[in-house]
């Protein structure tokens, strides 16, 4: 099979769909591999390296595309790459199609094979190729949260690890799933005063079992929240509703009683945050004040690494990556029920319930159609 690996186009965004190690895994297997010039730059990658991993080094966007049988990328198609969707494509990127009306008609028309990143599934029931950014975004939180309390940076200037005879400060993370947990971590090896609350009292019991004494778990009410948050020097807000907008567990109210230059790093600000202050920010203006409270609500932090996200992305991909390469989309999704998961548009057709639901259309169940 041709593999393609466009450059990335949309605004800030600087990954790119795969690594050498996947360009090598799969001219290894026998595939060959378009990389579009300069498509690794943004995170480190230079053409040379491609071409040592058994890549052609292609000039055009529109090259990589037509010549290839299934193109790898990072982000979903934008209005200009449109055009180079058709039927005999298979599409392997995240697609995020349910609120993309414009994007769903350009693959349904083009007839596209669309197999969406982040409705792969694995054993657990888990979506295994959205937990890595969860966890480059979680252990980032941690130091975005102690960058931004420097007095310097807009903080009330603590150190969140302290010194002898010292107080550390204090970090609350509401929502101990795959973000708070990497908080967790960064922010314990950091020597801060840790505090996690989550609803799910397992899930308490497991970061309990993990941490030990290193952290204090809550069960999630208004009562604990604000009790806990009025005592942060940092807050990082990580909850998550699959398929719901994030509840509103911090209100304005609540922030009042938080010390002056205190920080609040909101990873959940892409189903819309879970402090009621939260507003979408960017990694050219990522912060403002709300009642002398730092807020940092940017919707794509891991963008800001992108070196470590291209790999930990890759990392997660290229398996279902080299069974589409070697099997097709057909026989690769009979093969493997996970990958199968990820089709979400099929020759014209919506093939992923949830989309189908949430735009009106009409769902055809994937194994009809194969
Ligand atoms: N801003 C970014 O760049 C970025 C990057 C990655 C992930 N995210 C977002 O971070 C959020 C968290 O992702 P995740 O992978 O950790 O999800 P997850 O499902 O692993 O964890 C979410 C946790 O929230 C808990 N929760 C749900 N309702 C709660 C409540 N009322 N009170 C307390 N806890 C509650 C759940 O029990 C669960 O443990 C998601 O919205 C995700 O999209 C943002």
């Amino acid at each position: 099979m041709n593999v393609g690996l466009p450059k990335e186009v949309k605004d800030n965004e600087f990954r790119v769909g795969l690594v050498p190690a996947g360009v090598k895994a799969l001219t290894t297997a026998g595939h060959k591999v378009l990389v579009e010039q300069k498509a690794g730059e943004g995170s480190g990658t230079t053409d040379d390296e491609f071409i040592e991993a058994g890549a052609e080094i292609v000039k055009t966007a529109d090259e990589v595309w037509s010549r290839a049988n299934m193109v790898v990328k990072v982000k979903e198609p934008i209005a200009q790459e449109y055009r180079f969707l058709r039927e005999d494509l298979i599409l392997f990127t995240y697609l995020h199609l349910a609120p993309a009306r414009e994007l769903t008609k350009a693959m349904l028309d083009s007839g596209v094979i669309g197999v969406a990143y982040e409705t792969i599934t694995n054993d657990q029931g888990h979506l295994p190729l959205l937990t890595p950014m969860s966890e480059v975004a979680g252990r980032m939180s941690i130091q975005i949260g102690a960058f931004y309390l420097e007095q310097i940076n807009g903080g009330r200037g603590v150190l969140l690890g302290g010194v002898p005879g010292v107080a550390p400060g204090r970090v609350t993370i509401i929502g101990g799933g795959v973000v708070g947990t990497n908080a967790a971590k960064m922010a314990v090896g950091m020597g801060a005063a840790v505090t996690i609350i989550d609803r799910d009292l397992e899930r308490l019991r497991y970061l309990d079992d993990i941490f030990g004494s290193r952290i204090k778990t809550l069960a999630s009410n208004p009562y604990t929240i604000a009790d806990s948050v009025a005592k942060s020097d940092l807050v990082v807000g990580a909850v998550l509703v699959p398929g719901a907008a994030a509840p509103k567990l911090v209100t304005r109210g609540m922030l009042k009683a938080m010390p002056r230059g205190s920080v609040i790093v909101d990873v959940a600000v892409d189903q819309g945050g879970c402090i009621e202050t939260t507003k979408p920010t960017t990694h050219s203006q990522p912060t403002y004040y709300v009642e002398n409270v730092l807020h940092y609500g940017v919707t794509n932090m891991p963008g800001a690494v992108p070196r470590t996200s291209t790999f930990a992305l890759t990392n997660a991909t290229l398996p279902f990556a080299l069974q589409l390469a070697k099997y097709g989309a057909a026989e690769g999704f009979k093969r493997n029920p996970h990958l199968k998961r990820g089709a979400n548009t099929y020759r014209g057709r919506v093939v992923y319930e949830a989309i189908a639901t949430d735009q009106g259309l009409t769902y055809h169940p994937i194994d009809s159609l194969l």
